[in-house]
């Protein structure tokens, strides 16, 4: 099982925006996370890979409070981001996913117009001071979006209408557009053909500068590509964790191997 570092590091080790210690996720009576601890890094990419039902999602929620929202769910441990425990009393979970963006699996845009999906955010937060600022913000995220050229003509259109890889990019243009820290992907490329794929890949290295991003992805060659640091995750537990190109090219873990390998998942 993964051991947790010590709390010595280098020098030029980067920040830790994340610390989870003993994380613990139930469903009712099932064990879904089993007393996982790792820290995520920024200005890093953390790629969640491991077999279905491992529970990559159901981490990932713990990080932005999704699980809240899961009447069932119970979440036990420490869970600190900045130093701040996100579980404590005081934390207001809107604010905190404001800070901590997610896109998820499917696309979701609201039944909105192109515009609106993208200024809902940056609105609720107080983020503009006039609707040209707005406008701004609104056009940054999209171009983030590797989605401006294809929408810029039509943004009072509703965002349902687009095809799903557009969605998609709608999306990670609405979770970007309130400048969060940390931005969460499920699978974000799920849904979008190579082309939009190579522009979503392109987008992460790119958010990489001013955020520390995890994405859950069941493809290796993605994680490859867009990772650093890679976690694998297997019945509930975190079996490795470490620099991408030792997790891929020389795992400690034997079940990691055989993930990797093809042999399980
Ligand atoms: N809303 C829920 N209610 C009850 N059980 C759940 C719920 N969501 C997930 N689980 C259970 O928790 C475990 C982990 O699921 P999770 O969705 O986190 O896995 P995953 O690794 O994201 O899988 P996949 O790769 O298929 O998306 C599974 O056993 C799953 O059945
Ligand atoms: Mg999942």
């Amino acid at each position: 099982m993964y051991d947790a570092p010590s709390l010595e590091r280098n020098v030029d080790q980067k920040e830790i925006k994340f610390s989870a210690r003993n994380v613990q996720v139930y469903y009712g009576d099932t064990h879904a996370i089993k007393d996982v601890t790792v820290e995520i890094e920024d200005n890093t990419v953390t790629a969640f890979i491991g077999p279905s039902g491992c529970g990559k999602s159901t981490f990932l929620r713990c990080l932005n409070r999704m699980n809240d929202t899961i009447d069932v769910c119970r979440v036990e441990g420490d869970i600190r981001l900045d130093g701040e425990d996100i579980y404590d009393k005081r934390v207001d979970p809107v604010q905190l996913r404001a800070k901590v963006g997610m896109v998820f699996q499917k696309p979701n845009p609201f039944p909105k117009s192109i515009y609106d999906n993208v200024a809902y955010g940056p609105r609720i937060h107080g983020l503009a001071r006039s609707k040209a600022e707005l406008d701004e913000i609104v056009e940054t995220a999209l171009r983030r979006g590797a989605i401006w050229d294809e929408v810029k003509d039509r943004l009072d259109a509703p965002g349902t209408g687009l095809s799903g890889g557009q969605q998609q990019r709608l999306c990670i243009a609405r979770a970007v557009a309130t400048a969060p820290e940390v931005l969460l992907m499920d699978e974000p490329c799920s849904a979008l053909d190579p082309i939009a794929t190579a522009q979503v890949e392109e987008l992460i290295d790119e958010l990489r500068q001013s955020y520390s991003v995890i994405i859950v992805t069941h493809s290796m060659q993605q994680a490859a590509r867009v990772s650093q640091k890679t976690a694998f995750f297997h019945l509930g537990h975190l079996v490795e964790f470490g620099e991408t190109g030792q997790i891929f090219t020389n795992p400690v873990d034997e079940r990691t191997e055989s993930y990797i390998t093809g042999r399980i998942g």
